[in-house]
């Protein structure tokens, strides 16, 4: 690791020489600056700097200017202050602008050592915290979002701008289509990034214990409730509150929940008053909520609070153009972060991947690739690789009759007559070389079929 780099402006020499001592013998690299023009020179100048130490009185200028420019170019490197005596009040005035301590004159040198360390460690975790954050980022942002489908790329377009307002959000699709996905992105992605993420599973939690999971509970609301406990939504305070499964939560969560949409406050169990919560609301569901309505299971005044910004996410199989990108996705993570090393799918297994009709979605599709980094070690994912269901075989998942479940072979670069031939082949097979059948699957007649079949050599 390199040493910390530290700059130390002070106009007396003599302060300077002993800050030179002091601190060279504690492994620091230290540039110095006899004023305050100069030192702001240089920590413009100057890459990665972890530390700036300012004099309060640097004859022209002030040590606040310093800092000024400090905060302004380097807002994550500490400054600490040095003042002389009686300058304490302008000390505090630095704080209040940004300094993250200071010492007073005469400068005791231990003193000096600890609270350089201590600014540095804070230092080193603001920087982690930085990481953390790029990495989550990284993960859970819009980038890991596959969209190669013109329906899912225009779902993608609308998230993000739902992402920079703090409107309500209902996420809706089947099962393992990608909502939670969506949800964290957009979290991530808007001005509440910095502020917690809290999930609740509206099926996972007990009717009963729901209401009080959400809103918290005072102590004695009821028999149990030794102390206070504060619900998720106080959790998510200045974040997001991400509602999943909201068809399931009941008619009485649903009540509070309108209330604290309206008012932003949280009603605790047992509580007197409310309290106020900033937060931003993102429900999921699968189910239809226009249905609960009317079985009225669903309040109707809080669908429509909801539906302000939704986002509807198509199932997989109205979007097969994604089904390449997302597996070429999971298979380039796979080895990332795995060291797996199949870096291909064979025309074969893609025609049968992207004409199955994916009931359990991308969820299932990653299922699917997780089994292939078993079956297959390395290479070219080929057919034999492929869980038996997605075989034509397998009866009833093919629906071989009709257009759509044709697999599409048009979508890695074949030219008209490789896909042509594969097509003859394919329904040949299907229908164990019964020509009057096979034409009928490919809506040609059978005098075409015949002559497509010498002109390709098949039987
Ligand atoms: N467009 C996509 N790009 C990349 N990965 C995706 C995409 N859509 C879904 N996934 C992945 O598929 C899996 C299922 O997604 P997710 O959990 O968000 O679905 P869901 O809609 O919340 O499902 P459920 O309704 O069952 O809760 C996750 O591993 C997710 O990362
Ligand atoms: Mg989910």
């Amino acid at each position: 690791m390199r040493p910390p780099k530290l700059l130390i402006i002070e106009d007396e020499e003599r302060m300077r020489r002993l800050f030179e001592l002091v601190l060279k013998q504690e492994g620091y690299d230290l540039l110095l600056a006899s004023t305050g023009e100069q030192g702001i020179r240089t920590l413009h100048d100057v890459a990665d700097l972890d530390l700036i130490v300012t004099d309060l009185q640097l004859g022209k200028q002030s040590g606040l200017d310093v800092l000024e420019a400090a905060k302004r170019a380097l807002p994550d490197v500490p400054v600490l202050i040095i003042t002389g005596y009686g300058t304490v009040k302008s000390a505090v005035e630095a704080m209040k602008k940004g300094a993250y301590d200071y010492i007073s004159k005469p400068v005791d040198n231990e003193e000096l050592k600890i609270v350089l360390a201590r600014a540095l460690q804070v230092r080193q975790l603001s920087q982690d915290n930085r990481a953390l954050r790029a990495g989550l980022h990284e993960r859970f942002g819009f980038n890991r979002i596959v969209s190669v489908s013109s329906k899912m790329a225009e779902v993608k377009r609308l998230a993000m701008e739902v992402a920079r307002t703090d409107v309500t959000v209902l996420i809706t699709g089947e099962s393992g289509t990608g909502k939670e996905l969506l949800a964290r992105a957009i979290h991530y992605a808007g001005a509440r990034a910095g502020g917690p993420l809290v999930a609740v599973n509206c099926a996972g939690i007990p009717e009963n214990l729901l209401e009080s999971e959400l809103f918290g509970y005072e102590k004695g609301a009821f028999t149990d409730a030794k102390k206070a406990k504060a619900g998720r939504f106080q959790l998510a305070d200045r974040g997001t509150l991400f509602l999943d499964e909201i068809g399931e939560m009941s008619l009485a969560a649903q009540a509070k929940l309108l209330r604290v949409l309206e008012d932003h406050t949280v009603e605790p169990l047992g509580g007197v008053r409310g309290v106020k919560v900033d937060i931003r609301v993102i429900c999921a569901t699968n189910q239809t909520l226009p249905e609960l309505i009317r079985k009225g299971s669903f309040r109707e005044d809080l669908y429509y609070r909801l539906n302000v910004g939704t986002l509807h996410i198509p199932p997989l199989r109205e979007r097969r153009e994604d089904i390449r990108a997302l597996l070429e996705s999971f298979l380039e993570i796979a080895s990332r972060e795995r060291g797996t090393r199949i870096h291909q799918v064979s025309p074969e297994a893609l025609a049968l991947l992207e004409g199955y009709h994916w009931p359990g979605n991308v969820r299932e599709l990653h299922n699917v690739m997780e089994w292939v980094t078993i079956s297959c070690k390395e290479g070219e994912i080929k057919p034999e690789h492929l869980p038996a269901f997605l075989h034509p075989s397998a009866g009833t998942t093919h629906d071989t009759t009709s257009h759509k479940n044709v697999p599409s072979l048009l979508s890695f670069g074949l030219s008209v007559e490789e896909v042509e031939k594969a097509m003859l082949q394919e329904a040949l097979e299907k229908t164990g070389g019964n020509v009057s059948e096979a034409s009928r699957l490919l809506k040609v007649t059978r005098n075409t079929l015949r002559y497509r079949m010498a002109k390709y050599h098949l039987t």
